[in-house]
């Protein structure tokens, strides 16, 4: 029977694949609904990928931990699973990582028949914001904007995540001022396209010491930088559990007041098996379902980790006993929502910014929009680029130079908890290596000392710049000469290799409906104690640096 089913579904795919439409899901205040009928809409979610470690890495046996499978590019292995999915009442599934480069027509459309939405990650195993040394840059932006133009059109696309716990304590909570600007561009960037209005939110950990201010954080602010949703990835609730022995009322209480839906993003703890789901009766039940929209359980796949319901092999799908107990929890809950027409949002303010301090370390200052014109404009108009300087030691090159001259590096700071972003930031490793040579060079130069002020031990050369006119010029411009100005301009390229403006070429002057936080003073990055030994070396022997 099952297996009659997954072919029958196999077969209809080849037919709906052109227009298996659903009624898209639409936020209103703190809820979600279906847009035609206002029916309230609540996740019954389950994760969806295989060998996936949600920590940025993969149990991918090829290709390292890189590699990632795209759960919605094979038609086949989604015709096998979805009849699974039905059987557990699912509406909704997060997928970890796609491929934009592959066609997600089959599966999208199998999961659209059966009533399913899908919430996309947006970043990739070795693509995202890494928490202990956080970047937005040109390379994330390309990637997160092309992953929103593989999934944007599919009217089951419900969200996106721009990030799933980056900052994870104490120790690197100024990641998240990169994942928010991450967030914003994200936004802007589906305006920008025209698409559809897809929500963009952020899945969080639940670590004690940082989870109120990571919420208020990521809602706070002007609405255009703020999540439209937010996602609790929580495995509080162990066996036979509680609703206070959990947590949850606590949890409850926190988000009874937040301006954008909230649900549980992964869920599941598995330290008591077989897991019999007991915490499903609370989620959707009277005390937490007006706070809460619905959640996701981690995951569909048996796997190393023990988180599966199924275990799968080839073609074959068996379900384990803990398939069996969340299929019979999510058959009897029926939580009671409101029709979006007769609910008037009373919790409509945003939350407050945490202020920066011992607890807290991410401005609410946030990055400048990833603009890869503006870096390569920049490149192509300076005089002393890198030369054969190999991955490895480029990072040196960093802190010699940076230790050099007066604010050499300014303008390739990101410092997310000062909020001091130096225009060129974003850029690539090259290009900002470039900025800083270039930098010290016109230093030189300015004080008398020349051309051999560009070289660096062989690391260094000159190149004839190219004067920058049209966009450029006025991009440039923007940045300022020591790079610490605000670039309003967007780029006048579309999209596809991370620019996100509709402005046609010329001279593009239209103001960022991202709205790109202002500089404030110049940033002074510290000079480290070998670039500072090396700089009184340096007065006899302008540029002759050994690495
Ligand atoms: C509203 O539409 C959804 C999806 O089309 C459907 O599942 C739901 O039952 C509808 N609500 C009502 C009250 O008919
Ligand atoms: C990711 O998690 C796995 C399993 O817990 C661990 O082996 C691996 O070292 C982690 N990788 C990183 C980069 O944290
Ligand atoms: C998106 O859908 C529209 C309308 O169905 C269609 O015209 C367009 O080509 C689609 N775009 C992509 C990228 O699939
Ligand atoms: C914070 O998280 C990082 C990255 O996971 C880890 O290396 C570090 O040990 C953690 N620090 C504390 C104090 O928990
Ligand atoms: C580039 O650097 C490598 C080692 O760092 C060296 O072996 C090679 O000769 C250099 N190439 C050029 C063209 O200078
Ligand atoms: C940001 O600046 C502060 C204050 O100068 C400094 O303590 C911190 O180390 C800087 N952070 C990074 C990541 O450079």
């Amino acid at each position: 029977m099952k297996g009659f089913t997954a072919t029958a579904l196999a077969g209809a795919a080849l037919f709906l694949t052109a227009n298996a439409d659903v009624d898209p899901i639409v936020i209103k205040g703190s809820k979600f609904f279906y847009q035609t009928n206002g029916t309230q809409f609540f996740i019954k979610g389950i994760a969806y990928q295989q060998d996936y470690l949600g920590n940025g890495t993969t149990t991918g046996s090829s290709g390292g931990d890189s590699s990632y499978v795209d759960p919605l590019a094979d038609g086949s292995s989604c015709s096998r699973d979805v009849p699974y999915l039905q059987q557990l009442q699912t509406n909704t599934i997060r997928v970890y990582a796609i491929d934009p480069t592959k066609n997600h027509d089959q599966c999208m459309s199998l999961l659209a028949d059966a009533g399913i939405y899908v919430i996309a990650d947006l970043s990739a195993p070795g693509d995202s914001i890494v928490r202990d040394s956080p970047t937005w840059n040109d390379d994330l932006y390309a990637r997160y904007t092309s992953v929103i133009d593989a999934m944007a059109n599919y009217t089951n696309t419900m969200g996106f995540f721009a990030g799933n716990e980056v900052s994870n304590n104490n120790t690197n909570t100024d990641a998240s001022a990169f994942v928010k600007a991450a967030v914003r561009d994200m936004k802007a960037y589906i305006k920008t396209k025209n698409y559809r209005t897809i929500g963009v939110g952020y899945a969080t950990n639940d670590d004690a010491d940082i989870r109120e201010n990571l919420a208020n954080y990521f809602d706070c602010g002007e609405s255009t930088d703020a999540i439209d949703f937010w996602g609790y990835n929580i495995y509080s609730w162990c066996g036979d559990s509680s609703y206070t022995e959990s947590g949850y009322d606590v949890r409850t209480k926190e988000f009874s007041d937040y301006n954008v839906p909230v649900f549980f993003a992964e869920y599941g703890c598995n330290e008591v098996q077989p897991r019999k789901f007991t915490e499903v009766q609370a989620l959707y039940g009277p005390k937490m379902s007006p706070v809460w929209s619905g959640g996701i359980v981690y995951m569909y796949f048996q796997e190393a980790n023990d988180y599966g319901l199924v275990s799968v092999s080839g073609d074959s799908v068996s379900t384990l006993d803990d398939f069996n107990y969340l299929s019979s929890q999510l058959a009897s809950i029926n939580p009671t929502g409101v029709n979006s027409n007769s609910y008037t949002p009373t919790n409509t303010a945003a939350q407050a910014c945490p202020t920066v301090g011992s607890d807290w370390q991410a401005s609410s200052n946030l990055p400048p929009t990833p603009n890869q014109e503006l870096c390569e404009c920049m490149f192509n108009a300076l005089t002393c680029v890198p030369d054969n300087v190999s991955t490895d030691k480029v990072g040196d090159l960093f802190g010699v130079v940076c230790g050099l001259g007066q604010d050499t590096c300014a303008g390739i700071e990101a410092n997310g908890t000062t909020g001091d972003y130096g225009a060129y930031g974003m850029c690539n490793p090259t290009q900002q290596l470039g900025w800083a040579l270039n930098s010290y060079y016109e230093q030189q130069v300015a004080a008398g000392n020349g051309a051999s002020a560009c070289d660096f031990s062989g690391s260094a050369k000159t190149q004839a710049p190219s004067s920058p006119t049209g966009t450029c010029a006025t991009l440039i411009s923007q940045a300022g000469s020591a790079g610490t100005g605000t670039v309003t301009s967007q780029p006048s390229g579309t999209g596809s290799s991370g620019s996100g403006s509709g402005s046609s070429g010329g001279s593009s002057s239209s103001s960022s409906s991202a709205g790109v936080p202002g500089f404030s003073a110049p940033a002074h990055i510290g000079v480290l104690q070998v670039a500072f030994y090396l700089a009184i070396a340096f007065v006899s022997g302008a540029g002759m640096i050994l690495l």
